[in-house]
């Protein structure tokens, strides 16, 4: 028989536990936001019907993950589940040391708490907020170092979170070797759109490291999409696995911090990984301060178990095609209608440029505050703003536009389907129809840092002259 190659791309999994959604009418929602103080954090998850907060912990778990967790082991030390933890973790990364940590976070803190002093400079692709946050908690700067073309929203190039080797250089030559403790650099770009990293840029990153004898350490949350995107995107990768492509990523570098809540497709859980001896001694020591004993650090037998079979699935060429391809489903839906986005889609999230769609709104009334809360009004979706409200407060009090104003629809992993995509481009593409009437925001009260999580807002009543 001729073999034939089907055009649809499925969901690469069937649903044998499923969790009801709630519904909710236009006048249910505009009360529950209103009593929310118009922020989505605020709101009750069952008053949302999709939810796209985040990517972080909130995906499904395979058969196969609780079946672990059921046969997981509790043990205080040296449980056989942190054995199959560190298994799983040395093979992909191939990195001596793992250290088992609670989130993301708390990798990061471990490891600028050790290395960050203040003057220090830390050189990223782009600090993620946390990772920003403590870097700058241990005294030292955190410089974002992408590419050009990574800051420009609607232009096209295939790995736009790649770092500038050449601006990387001229930091290391004029903060000066010993100031600068480790460079980092994020797959994929979560803050500058989900935009992947490219191979020869990982290596040439690498290259300028190791020249300078400054240790390289990768944001690994998600590796695996990082690792998909180069082996459709890259020459020379097609033929390659994503086990194969996370491995050379990870050959390059000294370490990495990693969120299990993202591609390791685990509600909870994370780790920080190193080759150097001294460093991981010095973690460790931390680590039993803040977050448990070694070989458990913060988290469950079964959250290590968990995380052991999440990595793996995350690097299945079936899954990941589903995964990027269907988040691209919606960008491409939304470009033909003319909305405009951060191009090209990111591996785990769209970002709608709200900026761009609501010039009626100034940033310093947060367009993409309002377009989340019409999305939310519309359709009961939730999503995040990431522009003014959370980047425009300055330390002095003051106000500045943040540098985009975008909506991040991030999509939990393996838990929507693509009935609930088409309804999510129905759902923004008549918010893009009533555009013009978004209103503008104010905000009520805040607090100083921070403030996007507590913020309570207000939308401004546009009085109309025209006519009168
Ligand atoms: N690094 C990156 C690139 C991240 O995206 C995140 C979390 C972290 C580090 C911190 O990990 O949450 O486990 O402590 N990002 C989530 C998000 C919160 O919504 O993008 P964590």
């Amino acid at each position: 028989m001729r073999e034939f190659h089907p055009k649809t791309i499925i969901e690469p999994f069937r649903i044998r536990s499923v969790e009801p959604i709630h519904f909710t009418s236009l006048a249910q929602r505009e009360q529950a936001l209103k009593a929310a103080g118009y922020n989505p954090f605020l709101l009750r998850a069952d008053d949302v019907l999709i939810d796209l907060l985040t990517d972080s912990g909130t995906g499904a778990m395979s058969s196969r993950q609780w079946a672990g967790m059921i046969a997981s082991d509790e043990s205080y030390a040296g449980a056989s589940s942190f054995y199959r933890f560190e298994a799983a973790v040395r093979e992909i990364t191939g990195f001596k040391h793992v250290i088992p940590t609670h989130q993301g976070r708390a990798a990061e803190n471990i490891l600028f708490t050790n290395i960050a002093k203040p003057g220090d400079v830390i050189p990223n692709n782009t600090h993620f907020d946390t990772t920003r946050a403590h870097v700058e908690h241990a005294g030292a700067e955190a410089r974002d170092l992408v590419i050009e073309e990574g800051r420009h929203p609607r232009l096209i190039h295939p790995f736009k979170g790649n770092m500038d080797v050449q601006a990387l250089e001229e930091t290391i030559r004029t903060v000066g070797r010993e100031r600068i403790p480790a460079i980092m650099i994020t797959v994929t770009n979560n803050s500058g759109g989900g935009q992947p990293v490219s191979m020869a840029n990982i290596r040439a990153v690498s290259e300028v490291a190791r020249r300078y004898g400054i240790p390289f350490l990768i944001d690994a949350c998600r590796f695996a999409e990082n690792s998909w995107f180069i082996k459709i995107r890259e020459e020379g990768y097609t033929d390659k696995t994503p086990m194969e492509i996370a491995q050379e990523m990870f050959s390059y570098a000294d370490g990495c911090t990693m969120s299990a809540k993202k591609d390791g497709m685990a509600n909870i859980g994370g780790f920080l990984a190193l080759n150097d001896d001294a460093l991981a001694a010095q973690c460790r020591n931390l680590e039993i301060l803040t977050e448990g004993f070694p070989t458990y650090g913060g988290m469950a037998g079964y959250d290590l178990e968990a995380i052991a079979a999440g990595l793996y699935e995350a690097l299945d060429s079936h899954y990941l095609r589903y995964r990027i391809r269907s988040i691209a489903y919606l960008g491409d839906r939304l470009t033909a209608a003319g909305v405009p986005i951060v191009q090209p889609t990111g591996g785990h999230a769209v970002y709608l440029d709200a900026r761009e769609m609501l010039p009626h709104i100034p940033p310093t009334q947060y367009p993409a505050w309002s377009l989340n809360n019409a999305l939310y009004l519309l359709g009961g979706v939730r999503a995040v703003e990431i522009g003014t409200v959370m980047f425009g407060l300055q330390p002095d009090g003051s106000e500045q536009p943040a540098r985009m104003d975008l909506v991040r629809l991030a999509f939990p992993r393996r838990t929507y389907t693509q009935s609930h995509v088409d309804y999510l481009a129905e759902v923004i593409l008549e918010a893009y129809a009533q555009r013009e009437t978004l209103p503008p925001y104010h905000i009520v009260s805040q607090s100083p840092v921070l403030r996007h999580f507590t913020v309570q807002l207000e939308p401004v009543i546009v009085h109309h002259k025209s006519g009168r």
